[in-house]
């Protein structure tokens, strides 16, 4: 690809033709392009990633080449943690091989969604359609334990070109596009986040007396002149008035932009601080569950005090716990005490300070970081945040006490095998009248239409029986969610998708239902409208008799309802049916379980 959109120098390429010729190849062998990379693998050189630049009409492309071997895998996780796309390389002769499912299971772990199956030396196969078929087989098997969006096969020869630029005659049968076609059209959707604003102050500029500015990289968001913004972990509040740069000021500026802000008052802020617009903050925490990939020759030691960088802030942090080593060539997790270079695992992390944390699958920088070792300052790992715990997590799920639970039944595993689904949790959180139960049958039934197992817990429903002992003070709705998340729960682990709709005005309250199942299975949708159109539709006449003093601890009119700041997915029902919203969701539950 390098070389058909002339993105080589002129020199490279008459270096190569020369080496080429004066090695007796019939052929440009144009792998002599990556030779410097080669050769510092030779030489046992720790190599980083090497980047080719490359663009074409449509797109410009940055190339991140890693090496495929095992040894290798810090290297890949580098190479992959900045990536939109990822292009596996297989060996049309050998099969689909254990390394090339360790580069998917990879791609999936940094959040590279888009995958290409380039099945390479198709000519030395005579572009033979069953062995491409049975590799490409393999593989879809293979990825669909992972979380993939796209897999595009493509059947291509790189020594001959076939299928990479241009269209192969050998393969009538191949209908799809050519690699670089592929490139320079697929929908890549946006794996930056343009929604929630973080900026890692990395330095405090004060020239002089009349200027005082906070530069830094934009994370992700946008910043524009105007907004309100609070300094984290401190939380102090001011506005932006200035985003200067070299060529003038801007009026606002997005991802990746190098700026420097001002702002309206004058308060504490410093390196290492993140500004964040007011109404959309990151939680604050010391504690959180993360995947490592361990990159030091040094092993991972548990309970070891590490430096911690997350963004332009450094704290201490320990290891608490590893709670499983990942085999990233089968997908099977096993017990480990430590992981050694190029080994993933999954930890809990305790810092020194709060960090102002994301979770790495909703924002690739802020939910990101590494740990050094204090000592010899190498980077011990990279990590990817995957759950942060707050204190109140922290305290354990109430038991009966003298009950020993013993596991018994059906594995989940054979259930998941027998539905042809896994299960979730759809949580439908809203004021009353917002449209929650509604949206849940549609959603009901419609997911029985697709054959799942689905079953719906409703508040109206449960407090008719199991709940009906219970009554609307916070200490109350807090045993009504919990009564129900340990249901929601149940059925979870035998497989089903359960479907609650509750008002559950509290945070916290929701979140504890959210830490009984493993991530990625509660999904979190807030049926958002306005207090006055739920008050207007008021169906049951609950809202008149609340508004005129008559039903105490109203949400809405006497009751807080805490929305949440980040669901899974949020829904409009002012502007979007029920049935058109059921059809959202059932979209992305069958994304999410299929
Ligand atoms: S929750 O707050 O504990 O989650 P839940 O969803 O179970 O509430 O029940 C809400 C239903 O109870 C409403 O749909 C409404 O019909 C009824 N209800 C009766 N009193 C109240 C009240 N004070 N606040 C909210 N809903 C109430």
């Amino acid at each position: 690809m390098l070389w058909e959109t002339r993105s080589v120098f002129e020199d490279q390429v008459a270096a190569v033709e020369e080496a080429s010729k004066r090695r007796g190849k019939e052929h440009i062998d144009l792998s002599l392009l990556l030779d410097g990379l080669s050769s510092e693998r030779e030489q046992g050189i720790t190599i980083d990633v090497a980047y080719r630049y490359m663009s074409t009409e449509r797109r410009s492309f940055i190339i991140a080449d890693t090496p495929g071997h095992e040894q290798y895998t810090r290297n890949m996780v580098t190479g992959m943690s900045t990536s939109d796309l990822a292009v596996l390389l297989v060996d049309a002769r050998k099969g689909l091989l254990t390394q090339t499912k360790r580069h998917a299971t990879l791609a999936a772990l940094l959040g590279v969604r888009h995958i290409v199956l380039a099945v390479n030396k198709m000519d030395l196969v005579e572009w033979d359609r069953a062995t491409y078929d049975s590799i490409v087989s393999d593989f879809v098997e293979f990825a669909g334990k992972l979380r993939l969006s796209e897999v595009m096969p493509i059947p291509v020869s790189a020594l001959t070109g076939g299928n990479v630029t241009e269209r192969e005659e050998s393969t009538p049968w191949y209908q799809g596009p050519t690699l670089l076609g592929h490139l320079n059209t697929v929908h890549l959707g946006s794996t930056q986040n343009h929604v929630d604003l973080r900026f890692p102050v990395q330095t405090v500029i004060r020239p002089d007396l009349d200027f005082r500015g906070y530069a830094g990289s934009v994370a992700s968001g946008t910043v524009r002149v105007g907004d309100a913004v609070a300094v984290l972990p401190s939380g102090q509040q001011s506005t932006v008035s200035r985003i200067v740069t070299y060529d003038g000021d801007l009026s606002e500026a997005g991802p990746d932009s190098a700026v420097t802000l001002c702002l309206a008052d004058e308060i504490d802020v410093s390196r290492g601080d993140v500004l964040v617009r007011v109404n959309n903050r990151p939680e604050l925490r010391r504690r959180f569950d993360a995947m490592l990939c361990w990159m030091d020759e040094e092993a991972l030691e548990v309970g070891k005090r590490y430096r911690l960088r997350h963004g332009t802030r450094e704290v201490w942090a320990t290891v608490e716990s590893l709670n499983y080593e990942l085999d990233v060539n089968t997908l099977s997790r096993a017990d480990s005490t430590t992981l050694e270079i190029n080994g993933i695992g999954r930890a809990t992390l305790r810092a020194s300070g709060d960090l102002p944390l994301d979770t790495y699958q909703r924002n690739r920088r802020m939910g990101a970081f590494i740990l050094i070792d204090p000592v010899s300052n190498m980077t011990a790992c990279a990590g990817m945040v995957r759950r942060t715990v707050s204190q109140s997590e922290e305290s354990a799920r109430q038991k009966s006490p003298g009950v020993v639970m013993e596991s018994t039944g059906v594995a989940l595993d054979s259930r998941i095998e027998a539905f042809g689904h896994g299960p979730a949790v759809v949580w439908l959180t809203g004021l009353s009248g917002s449209g929650k139960s509604t949206v849940a049958r549609h959603l009901e039934r419609r997911l029985l239409e697709e054959g799942v197992r689905a079953v719906r817990l409703d508040g109206d429903i449960l407090r008719h029986g199991l709940n009906g002992d219970l009554g609307f003070s916070a200490e109350d709705r807090r045993e009504n969610i919990r009564r129900v998340g340990e249901m929601a729960k149940v059925l979870h682990d035998q497989g089903i998708v359960a479907i609650c709709s509750f008002i559950s005005p509290y945070r916290v309250d929701r979140n504890r239902v959210r830490s009984l199942v493993p991530e990625g299975a509660f999904i979190e949708v807030h049926i958002d409208c306005p207090v006055e159109v739920c008050a207007e539709r008021d169906t049951k006449g609950l809202w008149a008799k609340a508004m005129a003093g008559e039903i105490e601890n109203f949400t809405g009119v006497s009751a807080p309802y805490e929305a949440p700041s980040e669901p899974e997915i949020r829904i409009d029902t002012t502007s979007t049916p029920a049935d058109t919203g059921a059809g959202i969701l059932l979209e992305a539950i069958l994304a999410r379980i299929r």
